[in-house]
């Protein structure tokens, strides 16, 4: 028999167990509506959704985003809104995909060879002989004197930087902005 005891044999449940039953329901309500709350907040926190919502913002942020790059590498706008390289994916690669080779061609390249008078026998002529037949039209050098014979082995690609052939940082440094003049006109 309980402490309290039964009024007229209707009251199963005990005053304890009722109040714990009751403060039980609450705290589970609690839990559950903290739960929704959270879940709510945190999809709103998310970037992507974010970004997916503004379609205007992101397609300016694309479009910024491409303008300042020229372009190189263009982001696009995915499926989901979300901007990024048409390269990107989120799946992971197989161990059978291949490496997609990069857009730069020799035609982009700028070769510049610093020399010197003393050198075009000894150094230029091994370089003619082997790589330079590789890229002929990308390839100059840069000596410090007028040299008729590789002017025409070179196909006109040997520049008289008018530099002095000594090995001083001065004469380094002045072939060097001629090189510089040279790769900036070739819009390389
Ligand atoms: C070097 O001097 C020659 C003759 O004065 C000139 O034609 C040539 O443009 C000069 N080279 C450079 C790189 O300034």
């Amino acid at each position: 028999m309980s402490e309290y005891g039964d009024v007229g044999g209707k009251e199963k449940m005990s005053p304890k167990l009722r109040r714990f039953l009751q403060t039980l329901l609450v705290v589970i309500l609690a839990c559950y509506t903290t739960l929704l709350a959270y879940q709510s907040l945190s999809r709103v926190g998310t970037p992507s959704v974010r970004i997916a919502e503004d379609a205007a913002a992101s397609e300016k942020l694309i479009k910024d985003y491409n303008s300042n790059n020229n372009n190189y590498l263009p982001l696009v706008r995915a499926d989901d809104g979300i901007p990024r390289d048409p390269d990107f994916t989120s799946e992971i690669p197989s161990a059978t995909a291949t490496v997609k080779p990069p857009t730069t061609t020799l035609e982009d390249l700028f070769i510049s060879v610093k020399t010197t008078k003393h050198y075009h026998q000894s150094r230029l002529l091994i370089i003619l002989k082997t790589w330079f037949q590789l890229a002929k039209a990308q390839t100059w050098f840069f000596t410090d004197s007028e040299d008729p014979e590789f002017q025409k082995k070179t196909n006109g690609h040997m520049i008289n930087t008018n530099c002095s052939s000594s090995h001083s940082r001065k004469a380094l440094c002045c072939k060097m902005s001629v090189e510089f003049d040279t790769f900036i006109e070739s819009n390389k």
